[in-house]
């Protein structure tokens, strides 16, 4: 007699709260169909121990992405709680964010940098006369400084001007600036607002300091128009306001860090918008989503250019 895996009832119970939304792109009926005719068939195979010995399938839960169940089961209650409910669009907005492939380095006092660690593409703002620098010689990696060009040119269409006062800062230039704090305040005041090398996020050459390098930025029109628009630009304020005790640093209205439109998405939508938070989770986890995701467009994904890779 063959019986169909009792895994099935995980799965459909799993599976049934996302199924009038599965049709977008996949006729996910015939897929868990045929999931469920396999799944009998193969544990009909006449070996001696088809009684005994299942085979453990991955589940279908998603079209982009293949989980093993108990994998997912763990990662599943470690997701956030929106994500938890509705894994479907958290999964959709993962798949996009894995595809970006920005730079989404957890930096922070607990996990630093290598001494040794650059960006992939560093370019001087030297070379762009349409962006207003307080200083000579700043850089930035690639994708960080193309974004924003494009966000001070949507900022003047406004007739605002975003002023650049800080960009990358290797880890040797990190080290004399820390030291320069500690001799201005000492090294416990220091702490509170400058990164020792090898924690600041300016190593990255994804950061960017706007205006005065103060909170009086949070004031002027460039800051509340930064607030309100840098995220769609993919911009994230690295430390918020009230949030010293989860980043370690004071509020930096000024201090904004490049992650990517898609990821900044993820943040205000899943991580009550903190980058803190959302890196975090990231460093955690990503390699997890990847592989998964991976697997599923090997196994299940028959036109990956449709995700414009
Ligand atoms: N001011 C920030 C924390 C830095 O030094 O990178
Ligand atoms: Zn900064």
């Amino acid at each position: 007699m063959c019986t169909i895996p009792d895994v099935t009832d995980k799965l459909s119970s799993m599976i049934s709260p996302s199924l009038p939304s599965f049709p977008r792109r996949f006729p996910t009926g015939l897929l868990f169909l045929s999931f469920l005719l396999t799944s009998s068939m193969a544990s009909c195979q006449p070996t001696p121990e088809h009684k005994t010995q299942m085979v453990h399938p991955s589940p279908f839960i998603h079209p982009l992405f293949t989980f093993d169940l108990d994998e997912w089961n763990k990662l599943k209650s470690q997701m956030p709680l929106k994500a938890h409910q509705d894994f479907e669009p958290f999964l959709d907005d993962m798949a996009q964010v894995l595809s970006e492939n920005q730079n989404l380095i957890l930096v922070d006092k607990k996990n630093p940098l290598p001494e040794e660690w650059k960006p992939t593409e560093l370019l001087s703002l030297d070379s762009y006369s349409q962006l207003i620098k307080n200083k000579t010689g700043m850089q930035l990696d690639r994708p960080a400084l193309e974004s924003l060009m494009n966000m001070v040119q949507a900022a003047q269409n406004e007739g605002i001007t975003l002023l650049i006062s800080s960009a990358y800062r290797s880890y040797n230039y990190q080290e004399k600036l820390f030291q320069y704090y500690v001799q201005q305040d000492g090294e416990s005041r220091a702490e509170h607002y400058s990164a020792r090398p090898g924690t600041s996020q300016h190593q990255l050459g994804t950061c960017v300091d706007f205006g005065s390098i103060t909170n009086d930025f949070v004031k002027t029109t460039a800051g509340q128009w930064l607030h309100e628009n840098g995220s769609r630009f993919g911009w994230s304020l690295s430390y918020p306001q009230g949030a010293q005790e989860k980043t370690g640093y004071m509020w930096e209205s000024w201090h904004w860090r490049y992650i990517g439109p898609e990821a900044t998405a993820m943040q205000k939508n899943y991580f009550e918008d903190s980058q803190q938070d959302f890196l975090e989770f990231w460093s955690l986890h990503e390699e997890r989503f990847r592989s998964a995701w991976k697997d599923s467009e090997l196994e299940n994904d028959p036109a990956p250019k449709e995700r414009g890779e």
